[in-house]
């Protein structure tokens, strides 16, 4: 199976040397990056592309585009792991689309088209018999997509709750652990490299709505938008209130909640028992699914992380790959 890569940055990185180590018969044809791209339709060496891109910033020629990859290269399956833009999901959502159009698979981590246009990327990846899988998008190494759509087929989802900001979590565990203001917490996970220099989409609970958002579409029949999740941040907590929450022998976490059969989409920090079991430490994500048949299952794992990502990615790259090799036997 060949595939193109769009995005070297941690998780593109940590995809082309989880495939190159593992020795999984995937051949890389083709890779991008802001400002180049390469395109071998007999295989790229990924030794030398991740050494060029470590040397020189770009991992191909100058005059090549991401675009030109999507439309041109010979590839299977696109691995779409460009930067997010929650707002337009752009310019991942046209790359995502193209390859689609030619009947091409996409695998991707990438939050800003899969929460923007879930519907229309869906509906085209069925119209051209191909799959869309977006198991890194949420909960990083956490295969919660997995789960619902095979480990618990046939059951019906009743709610999801999730710890699905790990920035988030590591906040609000050193400010209950060493008595830290929420600001004094925040610039701790700057300098441990958790949140970003902008942090607004963490604290303010947007990037785990946006990830219920993913979650609801997948397991809900009613589609859903951002604008229908209810969404209040961590960052107007006060030490006090955890202090409070202590002496309950409670602690407080940013919990997203998808409830259909009560209406409830929401993101909001919620007073939790120690001992329950979504008060997870530090950067670590946490997901419960709620269920008629299997009852509650939780799943605890590193939400975050180059080759952790890459995990979530292999393991969709390698469903497609059965899903092909049925198609085109003689292909793979
Ligand atoms: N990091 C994680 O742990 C994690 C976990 C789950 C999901 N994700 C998602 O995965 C995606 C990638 O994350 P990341 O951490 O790898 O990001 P990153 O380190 O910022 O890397 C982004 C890469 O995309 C390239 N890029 C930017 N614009 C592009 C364009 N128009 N065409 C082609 N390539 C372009 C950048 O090129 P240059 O190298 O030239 O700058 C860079 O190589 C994001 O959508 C992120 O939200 C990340």
């Amino acid at each position: 199976m060949r595939v193109a890569v769009l995005g070297m940055g941690s998780v593109g990185r940590g995809v082309l040397q989880m495939i190159e180590e593992k020795d999984l018969g995937i051949s890389v044809t083709a890779v991008a990056d802001s400002r180049s791209a390469l395109i071998d339709k007999d295989g790229i060496s990924i030794d030398e592309v991740l050494e060029a891109k470590a040397k020189s910033g770009f991992c191909g020629d100058r005059s090549l585009t991401a675009m030109d990859v999507v439309k041109k290269a010979a590839y299977d399956v696109l691995i779409e792991v460009t930067p997010t833009n929650a707002d337009t999901g752009e310019p991942a959502l046209t790359h995502i689309l193209t390859a689609l159009e030619k009947g091409r698979h996409v695998v991707t981590s990438n939050k800003g088209p899969i929460s923007r246009e879930f519907s229309r990327i869906r509906s085209l990846a069925a119209a051209r018999g191909v799959q869309v899988r977006y198991e890194a998008t949420v909960g990083g190494a956490i295969p919660v997509m997995h789960m619902l759509e095979h480990g618990l087929a046939g059951n019906r989802v009743l709610a999801v709750f999730g710890v699905l900001n790990g920035t988030c979590n590591f906040i609000l565990t050193r400010m209950a652990a060493e008595g830290l203001t929420y600001e004094q917490a925040l610039l701790e996970a700057r300098e441990m490299g958790y949140a970003e220099a902008d942090p607004t989409y963490d604290v303010k609970g947007i990037d785990p709505a946006v990830k219920l958002v993913i979650l609801a579409n997948t397991f809900c029949r009613k589609p859903v938008t951002l604008e229908d999740v209810e969404i209040t941040g961590i960052d107007l907590l006060t030490n006090d209130a955890l202090r409070l929450a202590e002496e309950q022998h409670c602690t407080i976490r940013l919990i997203a909640e998808a409830i259909p059969d009560r209406g409830i989409l929401r993101v909001a920090p919620r007073l939790l028992p120690l001992s329950h079991p979504l008060v997870v430490e530090g950067t670590l994500n946490a997901i419960t699914i709620e269920t008629d048949m299997a009852g509650e299952i939780t799943l605890i794992g590193k939400g975050a992380g180059s080759v952790e990502t890459a995990s979530a990615i292999i393991g969709d790259l390698l469903y497609i790959r059965n899903f092909h090799a049925e198609r085109h036997p003689k292909k793979t």
